[in-house]
């Protein structure tokens, strides 16, 4: 296959268990992102986009086993790469952010050293290189008097500052791919945008493939290229910012939306869609939106809805929905 022609990160039916559960938490999901463009994954709480982003790093917690489908990141098979090679990978070339940097970061040593450790340990930089590189970096993300800073342990910086330590230890390894899980959600809302705007420059300047994990509807207009909804472990609807946001076809998405514009709780989790996904995926045929769905009855599909599991089709312009619904109204319109 031609190296060029393919997307930096191919994930193709991937599936994702943890023991005594009974399906899997991810199931059969399927997405890509290409060299600078930011793919925002958006859904309630619980429905699988930490680990998605775990997946690709291959860092699930304990327990967690990916069970099926292959994942492929600037040509290469990340599933079958040994420990090794994993841990150059996530060291360098993958990069991510997490929603509470303070808790990435190792209390016990300045950030310096933990900058410059894996420059030393992953680019093979000397002691002295390694720090000009540590400075170079904490001033490129906007932390003042990068020299004083350095020396800093984690608990001595705030929130805000917490997380551009964490963006200049994700850059140090000259990452093609970042992928941020809730990035600015413990954050202040003035210092959210600041750190939005950051990673934003970030990655234009480096032609980041960036996959956002947000809950903020309002983030991923601003920043994201596409859009992907997750259900109880599936893609519901996925495609070009504009399209999805504007024209939102899923059931799940227009509640999603809905919710967005009536508010976020001071959690910043989005305000509660009536009924629960949690057993969504124990359903054992159909719809997992079914039970949740008042699209069935208005379209008086309830039996297809309930009896088999809609595939995502895809209009021309590349949006994809996973609704009978749609599919019955797009086929009436043809
Ligand atoms: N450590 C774990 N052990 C067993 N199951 C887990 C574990 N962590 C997550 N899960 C399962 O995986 C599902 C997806 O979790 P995930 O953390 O990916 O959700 P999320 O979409 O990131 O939610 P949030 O918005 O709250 O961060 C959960 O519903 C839960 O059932
Ligand atoms: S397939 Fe049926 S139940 Fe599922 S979202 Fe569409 S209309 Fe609702
Ligand atoms: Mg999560």
């Amino acid at each position: 296959m031609n190296k060029r022609a393919e997307p930096l990160l191919a994930i193709e039916d991937l599936r994702v268990t943890f023991p005594g559960q009974s399906t899997p938490v991810i199931d059969g999901l399927s997405l890509t992102l290409d060299r600078g463009e930011v793919l925002a994954l958006v859904g309630e709480s619980g429905s699988g986009k930490s680990m998605t982003a775990l997946s690709l790093m291959r860092l699930l917690p304990a327990g967690g086993t990916i069970a099926g489908g292959r994942i492929r990141f600037d040509g290469e098979d990340v599933l079958s790469m040994s420990d090794r090679q994993m841990n150059h990978v996530r060291g360098g070339r993958m990069a991510m952010l997490f929603q509470q940097p303070q808790a990435m970061l190792d209390p016990t040593s300045r950030v310096s050293t933990q900058i410059a450790e894996p420059l030393r340990l992953h680019r093979g930089l000397g002691r002295r290189a390694a720090m000009q590189r540590v400075l170079d970096l904490l001033r490129d993300v906007g932390i003042p008097d990068p020299a004083v800073r350095a020396r800093s342990f984690s608990h001595e910086l705030s929130g805000g500052m917490a997380q551009r330590v964490m963006i200049a230890a994700a850059l140090s390894g000259d990452p093609d791919m970042l992928i941020a899980d809730e990035p600015t959600t413990a954050l202040d809302v003035t210092v959210q945008a600041q750190i939005l705007r950051l990673i934003d420059e970030e990655r234009r300047k480096r032609n980041l493939g960036t996959l956002l994990i947000t809950h903020d509807l309002a983030v991923v207009a601003a920043l994201a290229d596409r859009v992907a909804v997750m259900y109880a472990g599936r893609i519901v609807e996925e495609g070009p910012v504009k399209a999805v946001l504007e024209a939102p076809q899923h059931p799940y998405t227009q509640a999603l939306m809905r919710c967005s514009l009536l508010l976020s709780d001071k959690g910043g989790h989005l305000l509660s869609i009536p009924g629960s996904g949690a057993h969504a995926r124990e359903l054992s045929c159909g719809c997992r939106f079914h039970p949740r769905c008042s699209a069935a009855s208005k379209h008086g599909i309830e039996s297809r809805c309930m009896g088999s599991e809609p595939a995502l089709a895809a209009d021309q312009d590349g949006h994809m929905t996973r609704c009978w619904a749609v599919q019955a109204e797009k086929e009436t319109a043809a």
